[in-house]
């Protein structure tokens, strides 16, 4: 499929917004300061922390990293679990939630099987998603300019 060009500009921290690519919804998320240094801490929770399962299929090399990003800031992940394939909801809200991490910081919640992924969209240990959410393979065309595909 076509490779789409998305304009992040207007994109402010704690947004996300979809785009359509090869039929997958792809989301692209400017993360807080905080969210951002809340990642490091998680790893211990996590199924794959440093995102070795399947790196070929769901993390390219650019994103092997703490954020799973080119840039910090901004996530851009397949909004499809890795368990049955619903698509999970935001979570950007700290604080205690039911069925959520106890410390849970924000991330997204799949509605079918109770999956749980961080802001990075690895995915917490003991729930049924085995891998981290798909990192697409995409660029930066300029500062605020993303390709995807
Ligand atoms: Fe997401 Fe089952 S499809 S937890």
């Amino acid at each position: 499929g076509a490779a789409v060009e998305v304009d992040i500009s207007s994109l402010k921290p704690g947004e996300k917004i979809t785009v359509e690519w090869r039929g997958k919804p792809v989301w692209i998320v400017k993360r807080t300061a905080e969210q951002l240094a809340e990642l490091p801490k998680l790893d211990g929770q996590l199924a794959d922390p440093q995102s070795m399962r399947n790196p070929s299929e769901l993390t390219p090399e650019y994103a092997r990293n703490e954020w799973r990003s080119i840039k910090p800031e901004i996530l851009v992940a397949v909004g499809i679990c890795s368990h049955l394939g619903c698509s999970p909801s935001d979570k950007f809200t700290p604080g205690p939630q039911p069925s959520l991490p106890n410390d849970w910081q924000g991330g997204f919640l799949c509605p079918c099987h109770g999956s749980t992924f961080d802001m990075a969209g690895r995915v917490f240990k003991n729930k049924p998603a085995p891998d981290n959410l798909e990192v697409p393979p995409h660029m930066y065309l300029s500062d605020t300019k993303l390709l995807i595909g």
